[in-house]
């Protein structure tokens, strides 16, 4: 199936996002789409073959497939008929595998319990870790299939997922197996991270040098030796884990082959920004509370601020202040941070209209945030993110004019068609 021909013919605009697989784009670049009018993309063997204007793209067609290739029934013709087509979105950060859901929490914080007392109270993230550890791998596996469902749908290719709500070696494992079986079962790629260190399990209440001991010496080796995750990542935070015990994390992960990744200064501002940068880690995200010196470190270090207003949104906190660190010259990618306590929704769409309407950012800058630069920050920018030749053929045709159009029809999903790896996944909205 993957070795079709594909062409996608008459997108009104084509955003390719081209130039930029080498790094991340910043600044004024985050406004620069590779807007082509009138654009076709034509795929063979999963992977794109031409890309450009309409016309352009026949010339090279009429080269490679000969001239009679438009009336060929064995190639797949989609005509866009003036509607948008752009690279599949991107998700940088999800905690996708976990078991069970918090809907009543909810109800606790609208009547003012805060997130972090919830936590402590043995609730939050250790709610999600005892329905995690109670669920076999193929509860994890039917459960999270249809959150995968759902990014597909709405346009989601690649997503990264953390482990984090098994909190022991076994069941840790048990996540990143799952997440690994997920990538080679669904259409959606699925990118893993180690994330022991998302709370102190109940176990070692009073003792969480010892639980970061075990993390280090236990799990850490075990995960990198199975392969079964490409990052380490860390929740400092407040009553969570330290600066001193992250970085020992990080470090620790960095010397078995996983890149550090931080939750860092969403909650209270500890100074994760400025931790990622020291220990070099490839993304710092949420980064609500960061300090300015934070934001100049992080510039300084080439790391990828992953923002995630969906959190900010959803716990009634403050945004992170994209502008700023956009200024500054900070890469930004955008993700969902799809989760069960503070952000659960696989909508990217919903996430970019909250970065572009409460953070200010352009409406082409979120489009650059959850596609180039969300590739970027999950090392995998030479395969997906941008249309150009010999990457991923994963692509996305809009029900929409243009791009801006896209952050104006807000609250519903404008995603028509799906194209994974050369393959149509969704059509008309729908999964065929
Ligand atoms: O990214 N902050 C820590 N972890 C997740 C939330 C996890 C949860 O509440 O289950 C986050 O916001
Ligand atoms: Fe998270």
């Amino acid at each position: 199936m993957a070795q079709k021909r594909v062409v996608i013919k008459r997108a009104g605009q084509l955003l390719t996002l081209a130039g930029a697989s080498k790094a991340p784009k910043r600044k004024e670049e985050m406004n620069e789409l590779g807007l082509i009018e009138n654009g076709a993309v034509a795929i063979e063997g999963g992977r794109i073959l031409a890309v450009g204007t309409q016309a352009d793209v026949e010339g090279v067609l009429d080269q490679q497939w000969g001239s009679q290739w438009h009336t060929d029934e064995e190639i797949e013709q989609i005509d866009a008929d003036g509607r948008l087509v752009m690279p599949g979105l991107v998700d940088p950060h999800t905690h996708l595998v976990f078991g069970g859901t918090r809907e009543y929490e909810l109800e606790m914080r609208l009547n003012g319990a805060k997130y972090l007392d919830i936590l402590a109270a043995g609730g939050g993230i250790l709610a999600s870790t005892r329905m995690t550890r109670a669920a076999s791998e193929e509860d994890l596996i039917e459960q999270s299939t249809k959150r995968l469902d759902q990014f597909l749908k709405h346009g989601v290719t690649t997503v990264e997922a953390k482990s984090g709500y098994g909190l022991t070696l076994e069941d840790e494992l048990k996540q990143l197996r799952v997440a690994k079986r997920l990538g080679e079962q669904h259409p959606v790629d699925v990118i893993s991270t180690f994330m022991g260190a998302h709370a102190i399990p109940p176990e070692y209440k009073g003792r969480s040098n010892d639980y970061v001991d075990l993390v280090i010496e236990e799990m850490l080796p075990i995960v990198a030796g199975e392969n079964l995750a490409s990052f380490c990542d860390v929740f400092c935070e407040e009553g969570v884990f330290t600066i001193e015990q992250s970085e020992r994390i990080l470090e620790a992960g960095k010397k078995v082959g996983l890149t550090p990744k931080v939750h860092a200064d969403e909650i209270v501002a500890l100074g994760g920004a400025e931790l990622a940068a020291r220990v070099g880690a490839i993304s710092a995200d949420h980064l609500l509370r960061s300090s300015d010196e934070g934001i100049v470190a992080m510039a300084e270090a080439g790391v990828i601020a992953v923002l995630l207003p969906g959190t900010a949104f959803f716990l009634m906190a403050e945004y992170a202040r994209a502008r700023d660190m956009i200024e500054a010259g900070v890469p930004v990618a955008l993700s969902t941070d799809r989760n069960p306590g503070s952000s659960p929704t696989e909508s990217l769409w919903t996430i970019m209209n909250l970065a572009c309407l409460n953070m200010r950012m352009t409406p082409a800058e979120v489009i650059t945030a959850a596609t180039i630069n969300a590739a970027h920050a999950i090392g995998k920018a030479e395969e997906v993110g941008s249309l150009e030749v010999g990457k991923k053929a994963d692509l996305l045709m809009m029900d929409a004019p243009n791009y801006p159009y896209l952050q104006y029809n807000f609250g519903v999903n404008l995603v028509d068609t799906v194209v994974k790896n050369g393959q149509v996944f969704i059509r008309g909205g729908q999964r065929v």
